[in-house]
């Protein structure tokens, strides 16, 4: 098989990339380890920025977030027993949009059967080969024979544990890395949510978000330590412990309803460089994470894509590589950027172990600040909607 570009991973990286390559007619093929299904069953972020959304668009794939995603205004900082809600629109002009990672991992899925493209799913040992100076061609086993696609260049949107940084020599990379002492246990419930707009809790007993993915469905999550387990956290346990983290009117609006997906992720800043290697290129989680408090992931991966795929629209449309060349360094500037605030957030929001009373004090005087100065309420803004491209 041939095809110009090779898509490792069939996330939303992969899935987007695609649908852009294809609308602008260049032939591509997706490649993923898991079912369809499997992908479609976890459970991960849901605050896209209006450039993410716009992305969508323009893969064709964003009618039904126009109907059914909630687009908001602001978000709540608690702490101190009450709210300080952060006027997203009023300081900077632009929404969020909330919609499940699942239902835009689904649109863009239906998008490409509907269009044809190509996409191989449970495709086992997925390996990239003479990507660095070769003729790249990628491998992979499917009901028990290997079979082989050439390409003119592999996009390795594979996530974090996927193959495609990994075949790159551990040399030629830089690794930045910082691992948080604490971990989010995050439920899902049918429930109407405790407030319309988010609310992002600093409390002594540790981080609360109280988020949502329509409605009737009700996303929350509280600051655990790293290895707690969810059999210790029955429906009753989680909702006293999260009502006790937030100001009392909302803990007492709180309606409860049992969960139907309950787990642990632990936090972690991360970032390989650089992001292309030949004809390599690495694309989303496959390149970056970064702790969920700053909604980042998602938008991130979508970024990436966005000039990865400008990149190669300049390939085939006007012979040129510059595009490709400086893909790295461009979208680098913007991981960069989106890594701090996420990190600054986080920082800001949880109880560390080792802060003492002297980083105590620091986290109190900056959300003080952060509410009552403009400028330090638009930058956090700025950040939240997410910087231009
Ligand atoms: N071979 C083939 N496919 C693989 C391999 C492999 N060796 N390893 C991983 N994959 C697939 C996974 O099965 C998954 O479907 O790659 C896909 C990667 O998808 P994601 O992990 O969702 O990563 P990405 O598409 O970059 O999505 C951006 O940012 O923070 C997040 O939650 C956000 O998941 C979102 C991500
Ligand atoms: C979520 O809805 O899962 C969510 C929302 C905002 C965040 C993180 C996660 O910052």
């Amino acid at each position: 098989m041939r095809t110009k570009v090779a898509i490792i991973g069939s996330g939303p990286s992969g899935l987007l990339l695609g649908q852009l390559l294809a609308n602008a007619g260049i032939d591509n093929i997706i490649l993923d380890r898991v079912s369809k299904d499997y992908i479609l069953g976890r459970v991960r972020a849901g605050v896209l920025e209006e450039g993410t959304v716009g992305l969508l668009d323009q893969a064709g794939a964003g009618a039904r977030i126009h109907r059914e995603g909630l687009p908001h205004d602001g978000f709540s900082l608690a702490f101190d027993g009450r709210d300080h809600r952060i006027d997203l629109y009023g300081l900077t002009g632009k929404h969020v949009m909330v919609y499940g990672q699942t239902e835009l991992t689904h649109d863009l899925m239906d998008k490409r059967e509907a269009t044809g493209g190509i996409s191989i799913y449970e495709a086992a040992n997925v390996t990239p080969h003479d990507f660095d100076g070769g003729i790249p061609y990628v491998t992979y086993e499917k009901d028990g024979t290997t079979r082989r696609i050439d390409c003119d260049f592999i996009a390795g949107c594979d996530g974090y544990h996927g193959v495609s940084r990994k075949s790159v020599p551990e040399s030629a990379l830089r690794i930045f890395e910082k691992v948080y002492p604490f971990g989010w246990l995050g439920i899902l419930a049918e429930v109407q949510p405790v407030s319309p707009e988010l609310i992002y809790a600093n409390h002594p007993r540790g981080f609360a978000l109280c988020s949502m993915r329509s409605h009737t469905r009700s996303r929350y999550y509280i600051q655990c330590p790293l290895d707690d387990k969810i059999e210790k956290w029955p429906d009753d346990r989680f909702y006293d412990e999260l009502r006790r983290r937030l100001p009392t009117e909302h803990a007492e609006a709180m309606v409860t309803a049992p969960s139907f997906e309950k787990s642990i992720a632990p936090l972690r800043s991360f970032v390989a460089e650089p992001m292309r290697f030949g004809r390599l290129f690495l694309a989303g989680d496959a390149a970056h994470i970064v702790p969920p408090t700053g909604a980042k992931g998602l938008n991130l991966a979508a970024s990436d894509v966005h000039y990865l795929f400008e990149s190669l629209r300049e390939y085939y449309g006007e012979k040129s590589t510059a595009g490709i060349d400086a893909y790295s360094e461009r979208a680098l500037k913007r991981v960069w950027k989106a890594v701090r605030f996420s990190w600054s957030m986080t920082t800001l929001l949880h109880r560390f172990p080792d802060t003492g009373d002297f980083g105590q004090k620091i986290q109190e005087a900056e959300l003080d600040y952060l509410v009552h100065s403009t400028a330090a309420s638009t930058a956090l803004a700025e950040n939240y909607v997410g910087l231009p491209y």
